[in-house]
């Protein structure tokens, strides 16, 4: 399609390292497209999209949530087996097809345009609740910064911030606005670069907190709980909440490693760089439960209640940790703290945005800046619901989950599931492995490619279908596991 309002693409080699991430969103309808120059750079892109809340918000609180050790030995298992086949697939078939997900699958087989559009539609519902996290965590970073630490240490504060009928929403609207206003001044680069030296401060800084916490006392059992695998605390939601995690975490099934893949050069080894991104994603959402999860024990004495809470276990744990440093020192810690969360959070919530912007761009041939402005107007009122839900529409609910929590549930537990499900039987039996296993062969041996074909026809789809179904007749109730 053609567009006015677009700057030209450059296909020229860029001069560092640096990779594409503005073009690689904003620029899908082009016929040239532009690269990463290096593995390293796609590496960091893609893993800038990986990392964000859900390694550090999510994971944490799912862990402590499902049983603690037994949640991460499951979700390590999945991330090695499920996760690597998925991200090594999704980001050959965007190389291979040069085209972002919603054209991928049709030009890979026509039949199949509709898996494009289900992978489309992911991002748009999970970047409206998102942003009503990265809101929470710009109310925290401004009570920090202004002296309010104390008062954000104190029991039933985030309880009732959330449930306040107007604070969520202006600080959900303000996220949103922030993210808006990067995307439709085309500054994303510079925020993106920014990360490069924000992201290793926050690895700092939280590895800096989780040994100050390890020492207090109680901290042990936390640890125990957070890293031994107990057998006994497994069940069918533990598998399910870890295979929706890993979709989320790694941005898998809903087409971003596609578009990634399709800005990744030829000569790059796709095999080793999934290893990287895995490892790197992973490693921080280890970290992040490994500071969060014991001193929820420590604060809580090892309350369930507490560490079942859900959504608000970052909120209500950490403030206590940096409340402990007294007013100067906990303000500056924990104002560091929720500004580089905060940054994290952007830098995921732009590449969602520009997903969604690209996705409505090549759907209805509208200009950028239209589909900027649709964008930003969907998401407002997209994200209302879910910003009051822990107050106004508290009683709008299934069981205990919130609005929130429904839209959580709905993309990652259910939509994201079947996307990958499909996506299986899309390579396995369509397309066949030999179309991927190729295009991973352009520029090597594939050393997984055997494991990687018998993953794809039939452990990952039976799998898959399996933990959805059985999952879905829990929650419909028809029996428990
Ligand atoms: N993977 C991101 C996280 O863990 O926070 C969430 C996400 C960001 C998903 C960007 C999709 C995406 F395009």
């Amino acid at each position: 399609m053609e567009d006015s309002n677009k700057e030209p693409i450059t296909t020229e080699p860029q001069e560092s390292g640096a990779p594409a991430e503005q073009q690689s969103f904003s620029e899908t309808p082009v016929k040239k497209r532009s690269s990463f120059t290096s593995k390293i750079g796609f590496v960091l892109a893609a893993a800038g999209s990986a990392v964000g809340l859900g390694n550090i918000w999510r994971f944490p609180y799912l862990a402590a949530k499902y049983g603690g050790g037994i949640f991460i030995f499951t979700y390590i298992i999945l991330a090695v087996t499920f996760g690597f086949v998925l991200m090594i697939a999704e980001i050959a078939i965007g190389r291979k097809t040069g085209e972002s997900a919603i054209n991928a699958f049709k030009k890979l087989n026509k039949k199949w345009a509709f898996l494009g559009v289900l992978c489309a539609i992911i991002p748009i519902i999970i970047l409206p609740y998102y942003s009503v996290i990265g809101g929470w965590v710009g109310k925290y970073f401004v009570t920090f910064i202004s002296g309010g630490g104390a008062q954000a240490a104190a029991d039933g504060y985030f309880t009732s911030f959330i449930a306040s009928p107007w604070q969520p929403l202006l600080f959900f609207a303000a996220f949103v606005t922030i993210v808006f206003i990067i995307v439709l001044f085309g500054v994303e680069k510079g925020i993106e670069k920014t990360s490069k030296f924000l992201m290793p401060a926050l690895v700092v800084l939280s590895i800096g907190v989780t040994i100050y916490t390890l020492t207090m006392p109680g901290a042990a059992a936390g640890v125990k709980y957070y890293l031994l695998p107990d057998f006994k605390n497994f069940s069918i939601k533990t598998l399910l909440g870890a295979l929706g995690q890993l979709f989320y975490s790694m941005s898998l099934a809903m087409g971003i490693m596609i578009t990634y893949g399709s800005y990744m050069k030829k000569e790059n080894r796709i095999e080793s760089s999934v290893h990287q991104i895995e490892i790197f994603d992973t490693g921080i959402a280890l970290l992040a439960g490994l500071m969060i999860v014991p001193v929820s024990f420590v604060f809580s004495g090892g309350n369930p209640e507490v560490l079942g809470q859900g959504p608000g276990l970052m909120f209500v744990s950490l403030p206590k940790v940096f409340n402990s440093f007294g007013p100067v020192g906990g303000g500056i810690l924990g104002g560091l703290f929720f500004a580089l969360v905060l940054f994290a959070a952007l830098t995921s919530a732009i590449s969602l945005m520009e997903t969604v912007i690209s996705i409505i761009m090549d759907k209805f041939k509208l200009s950028r800046r239209k589909s900027c402005v649709i964008a930003y107007v969907g998401t407002l009122l997209l994200g209302v619901p879910s910003a009051l839900g822990f107050g106004v529409l508290k009683s709008v609910s299934i069981g205990d989950m919130t609005i929130l929590d429904m839209f959580d549930f709905l993309s990652n537990s259910v939509l994201m599931p079947i996307a990958a499900f499909l996506t299986c039987v899309f390579i396995g039996y369509v397309i066949k492995c030999k179309t991927i296993t190729d295009e991973i062969e352009l520029n090597g041996k594939f050393a997984m490619k055997k494991f990687f074909n018998v993953m794809v026809k039939y452990i990952c789809p039976i799998g898959i279908a399996a933990i959805l179904i059985t999952s879905i007749l829990d929650v419909a109730g028809v029996f428990s596991l």
